[in-house]
């Protein structure tokens, strides 16, 4: 593993907070680079038993000896990343771009009225009116906000830099590929695209330097806000099915449906990925709880697994088995 980028194949929420924080430990990754949108993203990490709801700060804050750097595509909330450095005690190893825009007050009054709100079910967090801002060049950046300053970083110079030496380095998408502002269910759909070579632009890193591409697909597939979501079942049954989930950002219930291969097989192409991980199997089939090998899953979730494989025609390289970093199966 050198350069690897995470980014999920639905709506988002699939999962890629564990992913990355997995990789980041067991690959000794030296720098982990948040791409994406803004602090919309909500990534969960269980670590030594312990919940974090992080929104800012890269999932690789697991490892100790990690890097975090966010890159200048992300659209930063100064007061949720101090917030998040202080609480994780991240101060001596997180560095921001000094061209991360910076959301305002009236960002996020704006996107918590109007259309934004009633018709796109946005997460009202300012990051898409902080978006509009930086395209009409008047938002400002992170290199004008005293509190940012003795963090800022030159991130696309690290990363390169980084890979020169041959050090793992991680890119960590937000969002979902079907909510892409490009590649997504337009206008149901984020600020940004989130897609992997954007998530590389985000951070400064060209496509030639990328070895793996990590999509992370859900064992079933989940939506927050408004837009399609094919196969739906009502919010009920998803609770009956144990498929329920509140949002990390909104805590609104999201909706529901079964995994959708082909949905999964259009994100493998636009992502170009190289590998695929499938989590929540344990929500799916609760018999898998906890497996560590493949061997010990039962033969109907390792069916689905193998059907997946021979869809995509990518192999299956990561199958989480529960929320700890360690709940996981790897078969690289
Ligand atoms: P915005 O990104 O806050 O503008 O919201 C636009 C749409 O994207 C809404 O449907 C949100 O629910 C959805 N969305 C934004 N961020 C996330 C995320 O991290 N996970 C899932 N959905 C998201
Ligand atoms: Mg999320």
């Amino acid at each position: 593993m050198t350069c690897t980028v995470v980014v999920d194949g639905f709506f988002g929420d699939g999962g890629k907070g564990k992913i990355v924080s997995y990789l980041t430990v067991a690959d000794d990754v030296a720098v982990c680079a948040r791409g994406g949108v803004g602090p919309n993203a909500g990534h969960t990490v269980v670590k030594d038993g312990v919940t974090y709801k992080l929104r800012m700060i890269p999932c690789g804050f697991v490892n100790p000896e990690t890097r975090l750097l966010i890159g200048p595509g992300v659209v930063v909330n100064t007061e949720v990343l101090m917030k998040e450095i202080v609480e994780l005690g991240a101060e001596g190893r997180f560095g921001i771009d000094p061209q991360c825009a910076i959301i305002e007050p009236k960002h996020i009054e704006a996107d918590r009225r109007g259309h934004l709100k009633e018709k796109i079910g946005t997460t009202g967090t300012g990051t898409g009116p902080c978006n509009a801002d930086r395209a009409l060049r008047t938002a400002m950046m992170a290199r004008e906000v005293p509190e940012l300053e003795r963090f800022i970083a030159d991130v696309p110079a690290e990363l390169n830099a980084a890979l020169d030496e041959d050090l793992p380095v991680l890119l960590e998408g937000t969002q979902g590929t079907f909510i892409s502002l490009y590649h997504g269910t337009y206008p149901y759909v984020t600020s940004n695209d989130v897609c992997a070579s954007a998530i590389c632009s985000d951070v400064g890193v060209g496509p030639t330097r990328v070895d793996e591409v990590i999509l992370v697909c859900k064992a079933y597939v989940t939506r927050v806000g408004a837009g399609d979501l094919p196969g739906e079942i009502g919010l009920e049954e998803a609770r009956e099915r144990g498929w329920d989930e509140y949002g990390t950002v909104t805590g609104r219930q999201r909706r529901a449906a079964p995994f959708n291969m082909k949905l999964a097989k259009r994100a493998a192409m636009i992502n170009g990925a190289t590998q695929i991980a499938i989590t929540k199997l344990d929500i799916l089939h609760p018999d898998c709880r906890g497996c560590e090998s493949f061997e010990d899953l039962s033969a109907e979730a390792r069916e689905f697994i193998l059907d997946i494989e021979e869809a995509l025609g990518l192999p299956v390289t990561l199958i989480g088995t529960g929320p700890g970093v360690r709940e996981i199966i790897d078969r690289r």
